[in-house]
């Protein structure tokens, strides 16, 4: 630490991203990208053409994605029978964790102050200190499920990850709703990286309730990890404070070959529904197969399981699996126990088990 540094971040311990290592390929499990390539859509939309214009700012509105999100969720919407969404509800950013950096900084505040379940994304904790947010959490229930009553009557801005980011585990949209409906005048974040594998959006909810913001990635379900893009979608007067926020501090903050990727990953419905469908059916397997080899794990509806075997200590398994090349997530603290796995391809998952048999057979030698 320099001597420069402002004492407000003297003590700011930063959110630890999962590894990425570069000595050697391994199967890498541990942070629940997709195993597939992007789209033929979006490699076609990288085109030769588009890099030539690099040498041009990209859209502060980024107008060619947002409307492609606006148009995808109101296709999805209206099929359900339900009112569309314009592209003033919508706001992409470089990666969800920008757009949930501007939401905690623009709605939580040091008065408000945020509040989000005690098991759930690494990150909202580090931004409520980088933001000088006060924060509380809210203790899970037994099962590990996050116990929505515990929100009731809280006034701080709520942040739920749904399915959960360490357990998997969705929360039903009516729950949602009770948290969202029970105050109206308290905004309610939820945080929607890993619903596209079994869950349902909230954003079906949008339309009856302005103190409700939905936040997406394209890292998980879209292939576009590396591409850093992330959406919300909520009320046009909250979407305009989010702007706000961003022409204050990156107005260019997704790149040109980011904005193509990301409307040509969305336009894409037909990879994007064959791909979940594959990663869930994969992961149903993989259920299969840990529960068939003595472990236990949480009802995960995303794209990774959470599992722990009782002979087993989590960080043991983790680093067993590293030295064979498997890379795997130990969240440590309330979670010791167990290791968060990401569901690969079935190439990718039947390396996983064969690690895992072999470690099971090494320990009880
Ligand atoms: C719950 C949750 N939200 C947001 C993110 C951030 O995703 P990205 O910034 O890649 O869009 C992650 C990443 O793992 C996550 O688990």
């Amino acid at each position: 630490m320099s001597r420069f540094l402002d004492e407000r971040y003297s003590s700011l311990a930063p959110y630890t991203p999962g590894e990425q290592p570069q000595d050697r390929g391994y199967v890498k499990l541990n942070t629940n990208e997709s195993p597939f390539p992007p789209s033929p859509a979006v490699i076609a939309a990288l085109s030769r053409e588009e890099s030539e214009k690099l040498n041009l700012y990209s859209d502060p509105e980024a107008r060619v994605l947002v409307r492609a999100i606006a148009r995808r969720f109101t296709a999805c919407l209206e099929g359900e029978g339900r009112k569309g969404i314009s592209e003033r509800q919508v706001f992409a950013g470089n990666g969800s964790d920008e757009v949930l950096a501007f939401a905690f900084a623009a709605f939580a505040g040091k008065e408000r102050g945020v509040a989000f379940p005690e098991i759930g994304y690494g990150f909202y904790p580090v931004f409520a200190e980088f933001f000088s947010l006060p924060f509380r959490t809210v203790p899970m229930k037994a099962d590990l499920s996050v116990d929505a009553a515990g929100f009731k009557g809280l006034k701080e801005t709520v942040v739920i990850a749904n399915p959960n980011a360490q357990t998997g585990i969705y929360l039903p949209l009516s729950e949602i709703e009770t948290i969202v409906s029970e105050d109206k005048d308290r905004l309610v974040i939820i945080d929607e990286a890993y619903c596209d594998f079994g869950g349902e959006s909230a954003a079906t909810l949008i339309g009856d309730y302005d103190n409700l913001l939905v936040v997406q990635t394209m890292s998980k379900s879209r292939q576009l990890a590396g591409g850093r893009v992330g959406y919300a979608i909520a009320s046009e007067e909250i979407i305009a404070d989010l702007d706000r926020m961003k022409f204050s501090f990156n107005p260019y903050n997704l790149n040109r070959l980011s904005i193509v990727a990301g409307a040509a990953a969305i336009g894409d419905e037909e990879y994007f529904k064959e791909t979940t469908a594959l990663v869930a059916a994969e992961r149903e397997r993989l259920k299969g197969e840990f529960a068939a080899l003595g472990f236990s794990f949480t009802p995960s509806l995303a794209n990774f399981l959470l599992v722990k075997k009782d002979s087993i200590p989590g960080e043991r398994l983790y680093l067993a699996l590293k030295e064979k090349g498997v890379l795997v997530r130990w969240l440590g603290g309330a979670l010791s126990d167990y290791v968060r796995i990401t569901v690969g391809s079935a190439a990718q998952n039947d390396l996983l088990l064969a690690a895992v048999r072999e470690v099971i057979k090494e320990i009880s030698q």
